[in-house]
């Protein structure tokens, strides 16, 4: 694992918006992995900014989001559909016919996993597949103790996720309890990987993650598997290293 130390979340940001930004130059065809959360708002700010001023152009590019709610429609304000057309996709030049987001208001969620997988693998897999961090180490949404050989599947939420999120809904009841993630089998099948982790909150679990052992206790210490990961922290995020 490559750790790129940055000062700050606005670093954290800056590094990242660079590293997607020279993949989208890089790749005819770019294929990326998309993640949700207040995390990677920075970077896909970045990005637009850069597409505005013409640096970079996202019409050949494809996604693949990691996660959405079961039970959520596409235009709730609380679906990451909404959130990555709100924070994304509506300010680039990324065909929407292009961008994928798990249907969490598909009538058979598990059928709708198995066609997502398959939709991923069928593009050619993810080039790279840019993940945040939960304060358990939950990757997507694969909360502690996920079988590492998971692919697309639905997900009961830990409460402390549900609790994590509730600041986004009305009330924590109005929080959904169960999610589709694409799985730890199918994150560890793309080419690359960029986790980014912003914090203190998330240092003890981030020093886990690269020190401790592998184990499904903590999701994200599966990347110590991967060959080409790269993790962009700020200082408060490594502080417990
Ligand atoms: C949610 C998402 C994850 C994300 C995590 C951390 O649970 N499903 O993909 O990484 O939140 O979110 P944040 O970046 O807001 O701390």
């Amino acid at each position: 694992m490559e750790i790129i130390k940055v000062k700050d979340y606005d670093a954290l940001s800056d590094k990242a918006g660079e590293l997607i930004a020279a993949k989208l130059k890089e790749l005819k065809k770019p294929v990326l992995g998309l993640a949700t959360g207040s995390t990677p708002e920075g970077l896909y700010q970045r990005l637009i900014e850069k597409y505005k001023r013409g640096e970079i152009t996202f019409k050949h590019a494809s996604s693949y989001n990691l996660d959405e709610y079961v039970g959520m429609k596409k235009d709730d304000p609380n679906s990451y559909r909404y959130y990555m057309n709100e924070k994304l996709f509506k300010h680039v030049d990324i065909p929407l016919d292009q961008t994928h987001v798990p249907a969490g208001d598909a009538t058979n969620p598990e059928e709708a996993c198995k066609k997502y997988e398959q939709a991923i693998q069928a593009a050619g897999g993810i080039d790279i597949q840019i993940l945040g961090m939960g304060l358990n180490g939950h990757i997507g949404f694969n909360e502690p103790n996920t079988p590492f050989t998971a692919e697309t599947h639905v997900v009961d939420l830990d409460e402390s996720t549900r609790k994590a999120n509730a600041r986004f809904f009305a009330s924590l009841d109005d929080v959904p309890t169960q999610a589709m993630t694409m799985g730890i089998a199918t994150i560890m099948r793309s080419k690359e990987i960029l986790l980014l982790v912003s914090g203190d909150s998330k240092a003890e679990t981030l020093a886990k993650v690269i020190q401790g052992n592998v184990t499904e206790a903590v999701p994200a210490s599966v990347l110590q598997n991967h060959p080409h990961v790269t993790i962009i922290a700020d200082e408060a995020a490594l502080s417990k290293l």
